[in-house]
């Protein structure tokens, strides 16, 4: 078993620090200057570096393994759909109350902003569950093993992941299983074979895999995987499949970073048509 001191479990004021950041880093348009990212000035980012270092530090090959096992029985809860959107939703932590979403209301603007462009309705489905797995944050896990950029675990960590330096506090680093370019894995065999850091994309992942489109299916497994889906890190591990299926991810992102509107959705008047096309796709009640 891995173990953390309690102190290093939740460095974040709120779940959405982890996302307002990205914002910075990934601005819209995307063109504008990486650089300045790492020199942003505010006191809000010590707690987003922290957050990175414990999650750099403790994300290892076994942690994530351990994690599967623990989490992927899905035995600790069963809920109708909508159920546990609201169960998300209490989901309640420091951030202002008056100028955050709350955890339903980036879904919903999610979905909304995807169905307002012509999609597919699973592709709107897809933006209403996208973060439906930080229900691991109510089972008491650490913020760092629910949120924050995923990469893949049992190879050599790319610099081209954010705050890179931190991974010399991996015990993997040293691990000469691990800290090579393929490490545990072969080249090019697919990300199916590849096991990502552990936090809400693959659980939700797991938790859908029967139900729901190829496609949709990689927007809420990789929707975190920066390092590949903005930075192309990974083609070494990608397969034909991937790179096809990849383009979808990057279709997803911009909605999950740029469909934030201070204006709340109206949540009784989206809720007919969300429970419909959760009826479509999926089956009564969910196991978490
Ligand atoms: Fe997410
Ligand atoms: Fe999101």
């Amino acid at each position: 078993m891995t173990t953390f001191p309690n102190t290093d479990q939740n460095p974040l004021a709120s779940l959405d620090e982890w996302e307002d950041d990205l914002l910075l880093r990934y601005p819209e348009p995307e063109a504008k200057a990486k650089e300045e990212y790492r020199n942003y000035d505010d006191p809000a980012r010590d707690t987003v570096r922290e957050f990175y270092r414990l999650n750099h530090t403790y994300q290892t090959y076994d942690f994530v393994r351990q994690k599967e096992r623990e989490f992927l029985a899905f035995d600790k809860k069963e809920l109708p759909v909508w159920g546990a959107m609201e169960f998300l939703n209490t989901l309640v932590d420091d951030s202002d109350p008056d100028t955050d979403l709350d955890q339903l209301q980036h879904l919903l603007q999610t979905a909304e902003a995807i169905r307002a462009d012509g999609h597919p309705d699973w592709f709107v489905l897809t933006g209403l569950l996208h973060d439906m797995g930080k229900v691991l944050c109510l089972f008491g896990e650490p913020q760092w093993a629910v949120v924050g950029d995923t990469f893949p675990v049992g190879c050599a960590h790319s610099d081209k992941i954010v705050y890179p330096e931190y991974f010399e506090q991996n015990p993997d680093s040293h691990d000469e299983r691990y800290n090579t370019k393929y490490g545990v894995y072969e080249p090019n065999c697919g990300l199916r074979n590849v096991h990502m850091s552990w936090g809400h994309d693959e659980y939700l992942y797991q938790m859908m895999k029967d139900y729901m489109p190829e496609p949709a299916l990689y927007m809420m497994r990789y929707h975190s995987f920066y390092a590949q889906h903005r930075e192309n890190a990974y083609d070494h591990l990608l397969d034909d499949h991937d790179r096809a299926m990849f383009k979808w991810v990057n279709a997803f992102n911009p909605y999950d970073l740029y469909s934030k509107s201070p204006k709340p959705p109206v949540v009784s008047e989206l809720k007919p048509y969300y429970e419909d096309l959760i009826a479509k796709y999926l089956p009564a009640t969910l196991k978490l």
